[in-house]
């Protein structure tokens, strides 16, 4: 069989899981679907230890480290771990395949409070996402779930800052394309983009208030002008139509 280079060289599964469908295989890491012979379903990711350069051991290691560190209804369940192999709860669908549901004000807006729920737990712990779009939206049941913290920053003594830009183009903000230092700020610009992909041509300008006004602040260019986690959450609560679930924060 022709070869691009040489074989991966891939950790677990752990025993008992097979490894299923690929979702994802780029700079040494490897996506996979995994099931397990009584029935389970899991995301396995892993590094392959042949290839990566030292940049995506680094990131490897910290998504790893704050997957076990981590612990919240709006991030994906750690079930197990090791050296090179995370395997996560699987979750379905994704709001890619989602869109239409949420160009309605009613249900978006419980959406973008549950994400924000999240990112105001992240932000907290001086985590910074680096990568919310669409693709990293997942659901557990109604529950919007946000994935991948392989791009995710540090707010405090970073040491991967400088050493490349992450994110995607149509949804990081500009100062994360110029370089700059994590900053929760940066994750408010990704949401408020999600906010208007979901919404629509209409956009903004059916937003329930006190929403109207507030969103377009979180696509200002000075990023301290943009509203913390915490600030959107309330304003969602404030509309009226997000009822947060008992001991969710
Ligand atoms: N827990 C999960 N359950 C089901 N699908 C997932 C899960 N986590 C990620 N995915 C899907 O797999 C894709 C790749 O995973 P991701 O963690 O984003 O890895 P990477 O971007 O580093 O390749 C995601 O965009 C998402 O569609
Ligand atoms: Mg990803």
């Amino acid at each position: 069989m022709p070869s691009d280079g040489p074989a991966p060289d891939l950790a677990g599964p752990p025993p008992g899981w097979r490894v299923g469908a690929c979702l994802s295989s780029r700079n040494g890491t490897h996506v996979h679907r995994a099931e397990h012979s009584d029935g389970r379903v899991a995301l396995l990711k892993r590094l392959d230890r042949a290839a990566p350069d030292p940049l995506t051991r680094l990131r490897f290691q910290r998504e790893a480290r704050l997957a076990r560190l981590l612990a919240h209804p709006g991030l994906a369940a750690l079930l197990a771990s090791g050296e090179d192999w995370l395997l996560f709860e699987w979750l379905a669908p994704s709001l890619v395949d989602r869109r239409e549901t949420f160009a309605d004000w009613a249900k978006l807006v419980p959406l973008l409070a549950g994400i924000a729920q999240t990112l105001t737990y992240l932000h907290g712990r001086g985590v910074v996402h680096q990568d919310v779009k669409p693709a990293h939206i997942l659901f557990r049941g109604s529950r919007a779930v946000l994935v991948d913290l392989g791009a995710a920053g540090l707010v405090a003594d970073d040491p991967i800052i400088g050493r490349e830009a992450v994110g995607a183009e149509a949804w990081a903000s500009p100062e994360q394309w110029a370089g700059a230092a994590p900053r929760p700020a940066a994750d408010i610009w990704s949401l408020a983009r999600l906010a208007g992909w979901c919404a629509g041509e209409a956009g903004w300008t059916q937003a329930p208030e006190p929403l109207g006004a507030i969103l377009p602040r979180c696509l200002a260019s000075d990023p301290s002008a943009r509203p913390s986690a915490a600030t959107l959450l309330e304003t969602f609560r404030d509309t009226g139509r997000f009822a947060p679930a008992p001991g969710a924060l």
